[in-house]
This record gives C-alpha cells, sequence and structure tokens, in this order.
C-alpha cells in the first residue's frame, strides 16, 4: 500500500522499515541504477524503490573498462542530480573504489559526504567479512549502509574478470559468510551478484535483511538492473538481464532522420520558426 502525502499529494518515501515490512510480508523490491535528474525523474515517478548511482557510471556513463577509475567526487556529483529529482525512492550512493578501504574513519569521513553533499538516504559498498567493521562504523555514524557480494566488481583483479561466485564448495561458505556478515554489521539490505539462483535463494532465506539480486535468480527479496541495460543502451549485455525497452535504436533512429532533414533543409520548417 502506498501512503500519500496530504501536504505535497506525493508518495511518501521508501525507508529502511519500508524495505523491511516488504521483506517480511514477502513484496518484492525494485532497483534500478540511475546516473542523472532525468531518468531518475522517470524511475521516481514510475514506482522504483531504490535509486542506486551505482560506480558502473564508470562503465556506462565514462565508457571505462572497469569501475576501478571511478572517483568519490565523480559519485558525489552523480548522486546530487539524482537526489534532486527523487522523491519517492530511496537514493543509495555507491561508495566508489579507493573511498572506503583505506581505513573506517576514511570511509565514515566519504560517506558523510554522500549524504551531506550528495544527498543521498544510504551508501552501498561491496565486501563481507573483510568490510564488517566499516560498516558497524559507518551504521554507527547514522548512515544506512547496504552491503554487496557475490560477484563484486571493484574485486576484479583478484576474481581474474566478472566471474559467477558460489560455484565451489569453498566459494559457497565465503558468500554466505560475506552476507551474515553484512547483517552482523548492520547493513539494511544486500546485493547479491553474480551467484547460483539456489545459493542466492539460501542467502536470502538464512537473512532478516532484504536482499537485492543481480544475476542470482528469482529467489531474492528484490531485482536491480543498470539502467543502460534495461533500456537497451548497452552496446552488450549479460545474459541475466530482460531488455524492456530498445531505446539505442529509438536514438539512432531519430539522430539518423534529424541528420538527413538537415541536410535536405526540411528542418526546421515554417511550425518551428519565431516569427
Ligand atoms: O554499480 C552498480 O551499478 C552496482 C549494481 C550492479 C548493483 O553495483
Amino acid at each position: 500500500m502506498s501512503i500519500v502525502s496530504a501536504e505535497t499529494g506525493r508518495e511518501h518515501r521508501i525507508t529502511l522499515p519500508t524495505l523491511r515490512r516488504r521483506k517480511r510480508r514477502g513484496e518484492k523490491i525494485a532497483m534500478l541504477t540511475a546516473y542523472d535528474f532525468t531518468f531518475a525523474q522517470i524511475f521516481d515517478t514510475a514506482g522504483i524503490d531504490l535509486l542506486l548511482v551505482g560506480d558502473s557510471l564508470g562503465n556506462v556513463v565514462q565508457g571505462h573498462d572497469t569501475t576501478l577509475p571511478v572517483t568519490l567526487e565523480e559519485v558525489l556529483y552523480h548522486t546530487a542530480l539524482v537526489s534532486r529529482a527523487a522523491h519517492r525512492a530511496l537514493v543509495v550512493a555507491d561508495m566508489p573504489f579507493g573511498s572506503y578501504q583505506v581505513s573506517p574513519e576514511d570511509a565514515v569521513r566519504n560517506a558523510i559526504r554522500c549524504v551531506k553533499e550528495g544527498g543521498a538516504q544510504a551508501v552501498k559498498l561491496e565486501g563481507g567479512v573483510v568490510v564488517l567493521e566499516t560498516i558497524r562504523r559507518i551504521v554507527a555514524a547514522e548512515i544506512p549502509v547496504m552491503g554487496h557480494v557475490g560477484l563484486t566488481p571493484q574485486a576484479i583483479h583478484r576474481m581474474g574478470g566478472h566471474r559467477v561466485q558460489g560455484r565451489t564448495e569453498k566459494g559457497r561458505a565465503k558468500v554466505m559468510a560475506d552476507a551474515r556478515a553484512v547483517e552482523e554489521a548492520g547493513a539494511f539490505a544486500v546485493v547479491l551478484e553474480g551467484m547460483p539462483a539456489e545459493l542466492a535463494s539460501e542467502v536470502t532465506a538464512s537473512l532478516s535483511i532484504p536482499t537485492i539480486g543481480i544475476g542470482a535468480g528469482g529467489g531474492c527479496d528484490g531485482q536491480v538492473l543498470v539502467m543502460h541495460d534495461l533500456l537497451g543502451l548497452s552496446e552488450w549485455t549479460p545474459s541475466f538481464v530482460k531488455q524492456y525497452a530498445n531505446l539505442g535504436a529509438l536514438a539512432s533512429q531519430a539522430a539518423r532522420r534529424f541528420a538527413e532533414d538537415v541536410a535536405e533543409a526540411k528542418f526546421p520548417g515554417d511550425e518551428h520558426v519565431y516569427s
């Protein structure tokens, strides 16, 4: 059930208690990445519960091969654009590589910037057991944290590529231990990325916080996709993606028609000219 504010006529923002309730009631949670005002506004009014300003911006916005070059300043910039548009969705700023690994103190300082300067309601960071203390410290500073375990793109060099995790006994145990550590540290939710569906279901059943899956099957409490994959704006999409639109083809067609019209002096027409 959505609750509308008498003052603004808008639905109230999704909160941590809302998400906990959703898990208890078995109501699924939808999260999308967003990096700018325009798309954040579209997704917010379309009823997306969480907007993640993902460090995937390194790939889909900046054209890098990995997420590693993304800086905190860049995440803050994009988070501020998204926060300005999001009235209902909870905005999560993804802490980029280097912004939480040095020390818990440094991580808390950077998480505070995500809230103060980016306007985020929460932050996300990758890892499990090794970031337990860091999550605990950020949560103690009253900043909600979303964990991220399994395939963690910032660990690309350790993993040897974007590889599905948890396929061996040892791997399964690591994913489970990481997810439990994230919950124990006080995170409000955890992303489960790139793992067998059966393992993700098992993790979901063993945690009291919501799990948000990407390439982790339908047994999670929610799902997240990178917006460029959802909308057909990526050159290549992984097999777990369902593409809901082909905006890339539409944009290309529109640009081509515009170029033709300009070349043939068909644009601007009389109706597009000031008198
Ligand atoms: O950066 C990102 O977009 C993410 C999602 C894939 C979960 O971390």
